[in-house]
């Protein structure tokens, strides 16, 4: 069973909930790194946690905020992380066949629910294309 890891801060907490259940009925194992609550809870935190397992068990990883762009930022500040911030199915196919992207970001205040779970069925289910695409990442 594949594990996907999951957080979120308060901004995107309640859409982190409708995407733990949609995972758990596509029988992922999910792990949650937080928030729990939708109490005010600082996003940098989450992310770097959530990046930094990635890097270390090799599993994807879901963030989201507000608007998705926070937790990208912090993300991609660590070596090996490739977060992709999704407001559409086409960026999510692409961004994992060309950039074998390791970590989905969304926003709660952006994205609905239904377009949300569509980007994550295909970011989930693209595979990476390799070849030239694997030289430009080696590049960074
Ligand atoms: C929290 O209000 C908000 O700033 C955060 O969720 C996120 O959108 C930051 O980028």
């Amino acid at each position: 069973m594949a594990k996907i890891l999951i957080g979120s801060d308060h901004g995107g907490y309640n859409l982190k909930r409708e995407i733990i259940e949609h995972l758990r009925m596509l029988d992922y194992a999910v792990e949650d790194f937080g928030c729990h609550s939708s109490e005010a809870y600082d996003y940098p935190l989450i992310a770097k946690a959530l990046a930094q397992e990635v890097i270390n068990s090799g599993n994807k990883g879901i963030l989201i905020c507000g608007t998705g762009v926070g937790v990208s930022i912090v993300a991609n500040r660590f070596k090996g992380i490739r977060a992709s911030h999704c407001t559409d199915t086409f960026t999510a196919r692409m961004t994992r066949k060309h950039n074998d992207s390791n970590i989905l970001c969304l926003g709660e205040r952006i994205t609905g629910v239904g377009l949300a779970k569509d980007i994550v069925d295909i970011w989930l289910n693209t595979e990476f294309e390799g070849g030239r695409h694997k030289t430009r990442i080696d590049m960074y």
